[in-house]
C-alpha cells in the first residue's frame, strides 16, 4: 500500500508526516519489550499484535501528536500485510449514505477499529472526534475540509475553514482530539476507509454549524 501519511493539528493544518519524521515508514517503532525498538518486519503483522503495540504506545506516550506519529506507520504496516482488512466493510445505508463495520471494540479497551463507507456525493457534518483518530483511505477519493476554532466576543463556537485536502487510496490521516474536519466522497465510487480511534471524551466531541455558530455534543 503506497501513499502519504498526514497529520492534522488542532489549528486545522494538514502536515505531511514524513516532513516531521525522516523515516516513519521504513522502521515503525514498537514497545513490546518495554523500551522503543523497531518492528520485526519479517513477522506477520496480525491484528492482535497491532492492538497490543498501540496499547503499549498509549501507555508510554501521553503526547497526542507523538502518539500519532508512532501509530500511523503501524497502521500502514498492518494494512500492507493484512489483505483481509481491505475486504471487510458494509455497503452504505441507502438513506444515510454511510455505514460503519466495527472490527474491534472491547469494553474498557482504549482502541476501536472499524471500516467506514460513504456513498458518492455524501458529505459529513463538520465535527471533531473527542479523541485521536487515524483514517486510512482504502478506496475512492475523499475530500477533507479542515476548520479551526476562531471564537469572537459574541460567538465562542465560531469556526473558520483552514484548508481542503484530497485523500487518495493509500493515504493515511492522523487527527488530534480537537482537529475539526468534514469529509465528502468525491467521484463516482464509494469511499472505504480503515479507521482507528482512541477513547472518546463525549463531552468534547462536537458537531459544528458555521452558520448558527454553534458546537453541539453528539
Ligand atoms: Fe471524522
Amino acid at each position: 500500500m503506497t501513499g502519504q501519511n498526514y497529520f492534522v493539528t488542532a489549528a486545522g493544518h494538514c502536515l505531511d508526516l514524513e516532513s516531521l519524521d525522516p523515516e516513519p515508514l521504513s522502521s515503525p517503532t514498537v514497545f513490546s519489550t518495554g523500551s522503543p525498538h523497531k518492528l520485526n518486519l519479517k513477522q506477520p503483522y496480525r491484528l492482535y499484535r497491532f492492538l497490543t503495540d498501540l496499547e503499549d504506545i498509549l501507555d508510554r506516550v501521553p503526547d497526542e501528536p507523538t502518539r500519532l506519529s508512532l501509530i500511523l506507520p503501524l497502521v500502514r504496516h498492518l494494512l500492507t500485510h493484512s489483505e483481509w482488512l481491505h475486504m471487510n466493510f458494509s455497503p452504505p445505508d441507502p438513506v444515510t449514505g454511510w455505514s460503519v463495520l466495527m472490527l474491534y471494540d472491547e469494553p474498557d479497551y482504549p482502541i476501536t477499529v472499524q471500516t467506514v463507507v460513504w456513498s458518492p456525493g455524501s458529505v459529513s457534518p463538520i465535527h471533531n472526534h473527542g479523541t485521536w483518530g487515524v483514517v486510512a483511505l482504502l478506496h475512492g477519493q475523499e475530500k477533507n475540509r479542515f476548520w479551526q476554532r476562531s471564537p469572537t466576543s459574541t460567538h465562542a463556537d465560531h469556526i473558520t475553514p483552514t484548508q481542503d485536502h484530497l485523500l487518495f487510496p493509500g493515504d493515511i490521516l492522523g487527527l488530534t482530539s480537537e482537529a475539526i474536519h468534514q469529509v465528502e466522497a468525491i467521484g463516482d465510487e464509494p469511499t472505504i476507509s480503515f479507521n482507528v480511534y482512541g477513547e472518546t471524551n463525549y463531552e468534547q466531541r462536537f458537531e459544528f454549524d458555521p452558520v448558527k455558530q454553534t458546537a453541539i455534543v453528539f
